[in-house]
């Protein structure tokens, strides 16, 4: 549809409200949490320290740190009717649809944490924990994996990849997922923090708002675009059709996945760092045939199209290494998000403001009411 004077389809570069949480410097392909610098927090933090700051607004002192890991690890474990009843879903649902209706879930079992307002935190620390153990859940029931054991003692990374691989992950792939974690858990308004945001404008608590958000995260144009990174090298299938394929899709005006970005009109800083990871994980396993490939994807988007690779670009490559299937790629995502939209929903409590906007109509005006009886058929 043709934009009409006064409409900013999709709020494209509107500023729809103040934040002191995430900054992107699009031009320059910046990315801040709070001031700091996602190179820095990649290089030398944990996701923990990151969910501690998007939520506090400054780092963790060593005491703050180790309490708030003792805070995930006792809140991992679900009520036994939300594990019964994740077991009773069909096995061929998608986890992310899963994992929303788990968040949606959760909350009828906690009263106390879903009250709007400053004590929401309680609910954000809740959330962020029972994330992986609904996601793994439900994922080793349908691999036919022993139920998840809670596991006090793993990093939020530790958990979530054993919770996936139902092994202990190695120092590496735990390194690795951590990074991923970090290099998630924010990025402005993005439109599932929007989302997240719009529902918690309302009054509505915190748990409504993050559901809200993981329905949202779920679509191909927003976190599903590294699942669909993976089928695309698997139907390009050799570094040497690359070229060939990638121009084809071009040329029927395919969006080619993991590329373009709304803020960043240079590189994500987030697919720098991954695609470092990509080859790292590519060496460790031996295999550098999806690195390779992306490399050549690279060349050839940016040579006919001027695009620039997003955080999507490399972490389907990296995940699949690790033996993680790619429909388990989103929840991962959610994983760390879910620090995000939860710093923004309490955000937005502090400064209230009912989100809602306007639209332009283009509809008839002053029709007569046809009765039933004479409208025929
Ligand atoms: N492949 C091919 N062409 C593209 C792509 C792409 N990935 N992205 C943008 N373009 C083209 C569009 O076709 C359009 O071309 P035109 O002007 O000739 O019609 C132009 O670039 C502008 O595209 P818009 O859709 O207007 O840009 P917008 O800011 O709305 O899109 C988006 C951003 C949705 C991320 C887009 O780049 C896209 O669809 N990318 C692929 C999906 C993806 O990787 N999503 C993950 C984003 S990061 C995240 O959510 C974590």
């Amino acid at each position: 549809m043709a934009e009409s004077p006064g409409v900013q389809r999709g709020l494209e570069d509107v500023i729809a409200l103040e934040s002191r949480i995430c900054f992107i410097d699009g031009d320059r392909g910046r990315l801040l949490y709070q001031g700091y610098d996602i190179r820095d927090l990649a290089a030398h933090s944990t996701f923990e320290e990151v969910a501690y700051l998007l939520w506090y607004g400054r780092l963790p002192t060593a005491t703050q740190l180790a309490d708030l890991r003792r805070r995930f690890g006792a809140l991992r474990t679900l009520p036994t009717p939300l594990i019964d009843r994740i077991q009773s879903i069909p096995t061929e649902s998608t986890p992310m649809d899963v994992l929303r209706t788990g968040v949606s879930e959760l909350a009828l079992f906690e009263p106390d944490e879903t009250k709007p307002g400053s004590g929401s935190i309680g609910g954000a620390q809740r959330l962020t924990a029972a994330l992986p153990t609904i996601i793994g859940t439900f994922h080793r029931r349908r691999a036919g994996l022993p139920p998840i054991r809670a596991r006090p003692d793993l990093s939020q990374a530790a958990y979530l990849a054993y919770a996936l691989l139902d092994r202990e992950p190695t120092e590496l792939e735990t390194k690795v997922i951590d990074v991923a974690l970090v290099l998630h858990a924010d990025h402005e308004l993005n439109a599932s923090t929007f989302a997240a945001r719009v529902t918690a404008s309302t009054l509505s608590d915190l748990y409504s708002a993050v559901t809200s958000a993981v329905g949202t995260l779920k679509g191909p144009l927003h976190g599903g675009a590294n699942e669909r990174v993976l089928e695309l090298l698997d139907e390009i299938g050799t570094p040497e059709l690359v070229e060939t394929v990638i121009k084809a899709k071009l040329s029927r005006h395919e969006r080619i996945m993991g590329f373009g970005h709304r803020v960043y009109k240079v590189e994500d800083p987030r697919a720098t760092i991954l695609r470092e990871w990509s080859r790292k994980i590519g060496e460790s396993k031996g295999n550098l045939r999806y690195f390779e490939m992306l490399r050549k994807v690279e060349e050839v988007v940016h040579r006919e199209k001027g695009l620039y690779p997003n955080v999507d670009l490399y972490s389907g490559s990296v995940y699949t290494l690790l033996g993680i299937p790619p429909d388990l790629f989103t929840p991962i995502f959610a994983a760390s998000r879910v620090a995000g939209w939860t710093a923004h929903v309490l955000e937005e409590y502090e400064d209230l403001r009912l989100i809602r906007p306007t639209s332009k109509y283009l509809g008839a005006t002053d029709l007569s009411y046809v009765p039933l009886a004479a409208r025929g058929g």
